[in-house]
């Protein structure tokens, strides 16, 4: 059973406006929640993690104990949240989902620690985001499933311990940096989610088209999965618009060709940057010799928010070879020269040294 508290995402920045980002958008709706597989032998990709998490399940299932704490971390849209809800499904246990932010005081951690039943999972999305006085009352109920409640103020005030349910908290994160070492430590298990290849988000891409009754062949599969980020979130809500295309354009089939225009339209080149990715990437080249620049800099130039630029672009362009970090800022590589049609050669940041990208930050 998948109980939902407080709302866990906020939506009202500027990245609801792109197709092409990995946050949850209002467009998503249900449709992403019943894509999501319930089992691990139906979730593609992520190999390493599926394997470990197998056996750490089966044998907290063998010994009849509460799963071992678990951190997720990695670039938005990769599943974390889905992974959770595969944990709870293959453990039979109820998930209980919220979020760092939407946890306010100690009084709601308190609330819905009682409530977990036995083994239960609660799942805290930008768990880097609690605040220190609730990540306090969070450590005894990690370590010693117990609360300690102050009772009343001043002089009188008394502390009191109220033992909880064995359970088990799954935290995700985008920014495993930042979390609190203690609050690192108190995990058991720690995964980290990579981008998918395309020929994984092919395989999620023909399994979403078959649940949602699309017709999909396989080449345009593929299209829509080189243009997809690395993100199943991005492949699924890429397939929605693509099928709109193929309904009212096309022939009512996902076909390469069909892909090719409606992504043509949505702005999204062939290897699946948009304008926010093009845009940093000429600011670097044309603004500052390729780098290296930093990155607060970059993001004021293009008139950007750091964080989006960190989280959202980067982890792509980097797989793409496009984009280097070094200890002296961001640089431009020759690959992005060439995808952005000028000439390689005659920038900086091309030549950042070997030393630097050893020494990457
Ligand atoms: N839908 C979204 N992510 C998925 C995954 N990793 N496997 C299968 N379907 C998915």
């Amino acid at each position: 059973m998948i109980q939902t508290g407080t709302p866990v995402f906020e939506t009202d920045d500027f990245e609801t406006e792109r197709i092409s980002s990995p946050e949850v958008q209002p467009q998503d709706g249900e449709a992403e929640v019943s894509l999501r597989p319930k089992s691990l032998k139906d979730y593609i990709g992520q190999d390493q993690v599926k394997e470990n998490l197998a056996v750490y399940i089966e044998a907290a299932r063998r010994r009849g104990d509460p799963l071992d704490h678990v951190l997720l971390y990695g670039p938005p849209g990769l599943g974390k949240t889905t992974l959770s809800g595969i944990i709870a499904h293959e453990l039979g246990v109820n998930l209980r989902v919220t979020s760092g932010p939407a946890i306010e005081k100690p009084g709601d951690l308190a609330a819905l620690l009682t409530n977990l039943g036995r083994g239960d999972v609660l799942f805290v999305d930008e768990i880097h985001r609690l605040s220190r006085a609730v990540e306090e009352i969070l450590y005894p109920a990690l370590e010693d499933r117990a609360l300690d409640i102050m009772i009343g103020k001043g002089p009188s005030a008394r502390s009191i311990r109220v033992d909880l349910q064995p359970f088990t908290l799954v935290g995700a994160t985008t920014r495993a940096g930042q979390l609190t070492p203690p609050l690192r430590d108190r995990f058991g298990i720690v995964q980290r989610l990579e981008l998918y290849t395309p020929e994984q988000l092919c395989d999620i891409i023909r399994r979403s088209a078959m649940l949602l009754d699309i017709p999909c062949e396989t080449d345009g599969a593929m299209e829509l999965a080189k243009r997809s980020r690395g993100t199943p979130r991005i492949a699924n809500r890429l397939l929605r618009r693509v099928r709109d295309f193929a309904d009212v354009l096309g022939k009512g089939v996902i076909d390469a060709q069909t892909t090719r225009m409606a992504l043509e339209r949505l702005e999204i080149d062939e290897l699946g940057l948009d304008k926010l990715d093009i845009r940093m990437l000429d600011m670097m080249i044309k603004g500052y010799h390729g780098g290296p620049v930093g990155l607060e800099t970059l993001a004021s130039a293009i008139g950007e928010e750091a964080v989006t630029l960190e989280d959202v672009c980067e982890p792509y362009l980097m797989q793409l070879g496009m984009l280097a970090r070094t200890p002296r800022g961001r640089c431009a590589t020759a690959l992005a020269y060439q995808h952005l049609g000028y000439p390689v050669g005659d920038g900086a940041g091309q030549q950042y040294s070997l030393t630097d990208m050893l020494n990457e930050s």
